[in-house]
């Protein structure tokens, strides 16, 4: 349950936290095979560091922000990603740029940069706006029950269409939304067979709804692709392939697009709706902040689309809050290469290294008050706190390429929503987070939705 603390700050729900170490084997087992965030210790977030034992592998999960710097940036190329990951997210999103290293990774970063920066960002805020008008076409300006965490997934799928691929209509259509959420669902059931160093056969009806979802997400994206090589499109997948043709041979060029075109499409959308999402749930359990928020949505907006997000100061620190107290993904992975010292602990080559933005971003030694809701915490103190305490787009050279894009897009959709409607709890419904790989609400966020008059 929800509740206010001492001082009238709004304190969101969190999963329960014993008092003493959890056993490994619990996280293969039951609501913390689930739930990444399930089941940790008061203790874990008090600690500057510790290590465990997972099937024979050592991983290490630094939790100060020096430790932190040091696998993500200071010594960054002795940390990859792990083989058993790649496992994992190789069948869905091959060999893109999430997945690879080394020089495929830099050739494959060198080659989107230009997409992603600054300037192409604020050029999409047109395409952003336009989503907002069609996301709530089918609400009842009298109100009523929406559920703001399909809601979200289907904007965010829209952006990514409309952005990235010209618009296909094949990318946003509901199986693919269905099938996305089956393959991210599956994972938690192959992460125990890859770690068990089992051959990837889904034995359960979610794991084969999973691979099912796999399999659908690349014949589709391998069409999207097929139906523009060779042709002079304009759109950033078109580009990127004709980027990959002049570096690689053919049938690398194509498989390389498939690829990041999955790669784009799935870590383009899924995390930015869960971050609409979870604003949402905390905006509408705090309604005079919800209508503070509006107001600057309203005149924001008023000015016109162009420079918007710099005059949405407040939303802009309502996001960052929540991305703090819920995470999009809330932990990502390295393995060392060589051997090395992560502060006074010895790191053998092989192990493994364990980012957990959830235990950092709530730890009681970095932050005041870590699990209140505190926008306000966003606007003093940032000179006070370490680059590496607030993780919510990783950090170093692999932090999200994508960062500008979800931050500027998703206070595009807030403002657009926050001006026209109200968001209000559905009474007697709780809200548990859930998920292994991102973070959402379990069983979708339904919020009364009124129009604002
Ligand atoms: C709120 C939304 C988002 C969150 C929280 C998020 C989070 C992250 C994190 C934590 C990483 C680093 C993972 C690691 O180091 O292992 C990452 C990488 C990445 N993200 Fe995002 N992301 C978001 C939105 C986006 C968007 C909108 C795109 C693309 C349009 C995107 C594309 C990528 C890609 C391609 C990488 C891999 C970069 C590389 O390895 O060079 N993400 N993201």
């Amino acid at each position: 349950m929800d509740t206010i603390d001492r001082a009238g700050r709004f304190v969101p729900p969190h999963p329960p936290r014993p008092s003493g170490p959890v056993p490994v084997w619990r996280g293969f087992v039951g609501e913390r095979a689930r739930t990444a965030v399930y089941g940790w210790s008061e203790r874990a977030f008090t600690l500057p560091y510790f290590k465990r034992r997972v099937f024979g592998h050592d991983v290490h999960i630094p939790l100060d922000p020096d430790l932190v710097q040091h696998v993500l940036l200071d010594n960054a190329a002795n940390y990859v990603k792990p083989d058993l990951v790649k496992k994992l997210i190789v069948p869905t999103i091959g060999r893109g740029l999430l997945s690879s290293d080394g020089p495929l990774w830099r050739e494959q970063r060198r080659i989107v940069a230009a997409s992603f920066a600054p300037a192409a960002v604020d050029m999409l805020v047109p395409v952003f706006a336009n989503a907002v008008r069609t996301s709530s076409l089918g609400w009842s300006r009298q109100g009523g029950i929406v559920d703001m965490a399909a809601a979200s997934t289907a904007t965010t799928m829209r952006v990514i269409a409309d952005s990235l691929f010209a618009g296909d209509p094949r990318l946003t259509s509901e199986a693919a939304m269905a099938h996305i959420a089956a393959a991210l669902d599956g994972v938690s059931e192959a992460r125990l067979q890859v770690l068990l160093g089992l051959p990837l056969i889904p034995w359960s009806r979610r794991g084969l709804a999973g691979r099912r979802g796999q399999i659908y997400l690349r014949r589709t994206l391998a069409e999207v692709v097929d139906d523009r090589i060779g042709k002079d499109g304009e759109d950033f997948l078109s580009k990127l392939i004709r980027a990959l043709e002049a570096r690689f041979a053919p049938g690398e060029a194509r498989e390389l697009a498939i690829d990041n075109a999955a790669t784009f499409y799935l870590a383009g959308h899924e995390t930015t709706a869960n971050a609409l999402t979870w604003t949402l749930f905390l905006l509408a359990e705090q309604p005079d902040l919800q209508e503070e928020a509006a107001a600057e949505a309203r005149a924001a907006l008023s000015a016109g689309e162009e420079g918007i997000v710099d005059r949405l100061a407040l939303v802009r620190r309502i996001l960052e809050e929540s991305m703090r107290l819920y995470p999009p993904v809330p932990r990502f992975d390295r393995q060392a290469v060589a051997a090395d010292r992560l502060g006074d602990h010895d790191v053998a080559p092989g192990d493994f290294v364990s980012i957990w933005p959830w235990l950092i971003h709530r730890h009681k030694r970095l932050w005041d008050e870590p699990d209140a809701f505190i926008a306000d915490r966003w606007q003093d103190g940032a000179a006070e706190r370490h680059r590496f305490q607030y993780l919510p787009f990783g950090g170093g050279p692999r932090v999200c390429v994508g960062a500008r894009f979800a931050t500027t897009e998703a206070l595009v959709i807030l403002a657009g929503w926050l001006a026209d409607w109200r968001f209000d709890p559905v009474p007697g419904r709780e809200v548990r987070a859930s998920g292994m790989v991102t973070l959402r609400p379990a069983g979708g966020l339904p919020l009364n939705v009124s129009e604002r008059r």
